[in-house]
């Protein structure tokens, strides 16, 4: 059982009162996960981007490549419910710090709950220098993002991209994915296009077929860095 179930079965498990057992704890934690994150789609269509979590295949993709057991420092952006963040619990080392940023409150409440072990920050992506300097860090090893790049307006793609050239480690990755069928969007495009030119390296991933809907992944390197493929 995956830390995100556990927590619901921990929940249900230690003595909560009736009433204090939500209407989410009394299902099926899988059926409860995509739940929560339909309603965090309807409260925010454009914000959250899709209306199921990424598959484990897609996490596994992500995070292709990474030295997550070494890194000193790895922040995941946009954790929704967790398909990444339970894979690089998995995987990160034990003097691995791993912060998160997510703009939905009610993500952020429940991840902080689910994932002890994460640092879950209820802000915006952007704002990611303010939370590594919190703990210390000044750069990051790894990025691994979740944003919904194809729906945000282009300042604050830019913006965001901006922060994270500033707080990626010389040989540090920043790894994020989009869907099949946005690449062809205007945004999409113009994303991909502003990928090439805050990166000195951008490969991108095998098609993921087995996530709903199938993606592929970016994996983005300055010019200190060195290549990964797959
Ligand atoms: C497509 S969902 C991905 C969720 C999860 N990573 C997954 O793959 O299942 C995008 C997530 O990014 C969050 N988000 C959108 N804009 C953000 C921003 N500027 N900063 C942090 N999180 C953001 C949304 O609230 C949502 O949880």
């Amino acid at each position: 059982m995956n830390d995100f179930y556990a927590g619901r079965a921990r929940a249900r498990t230690n003595g909560a009162s009736a009433s204090s057992v939500s209407f989410l704890d009394k299902l099926d934690p899988a059926v409860a996960e995509r739940l929560q994150f339909l309603g965090a789609f309807l409260r925010e269509p454009a914000r959250v981007g899709a209306f199921v979590p990424s598959s484990p295949a897609l996490a596994q993709a992500m995070l292709h490549g990474c030295n997550l057991k070494d890194a000193k420092t790895v922040v995941e952006f946009g954790p929704g419910t967790g398909a990444f963040t339970r894979l690089i619990l998995e995987r990160i080392g034990k003097q691995t710090a791993f912060l998160a940023l997510e703009l939905d409150e009610k993500h952020a409440r429940g991840l902080r709950q689910h994932f002890p072990r994460l640092n879950v920050y209820h802000d915006s992506a952007e704002r990611i220098q303010k939370y590594l300097i919190q703990h210390r860090r000044s750069k990051a090893d790894y990025i691994i993002s979740g944003l919904p790049w194809a729906n945000m307006a282009v300042k604050v793609q830019e913006h965001i991209l901006d922060a994270v050239v500033a707080s990626l480690a010389p040989d540090g990755m920043f790894t994020t994915f989009s869907y099949v069928h946005a690449c062809w969007l205007p945004r999409a495009r113009r994303f991909r296009e502003r990928l090439e030119k805050y990166f000195a390296e951008v490969k991108t991933s095998r098609i993921v077929w087995r996530n709903v809907p199938p993606a592929f992944v970016f994996r983005c390197r300055s010019a200190a860095g060195h290549g990964v493929s797959g």
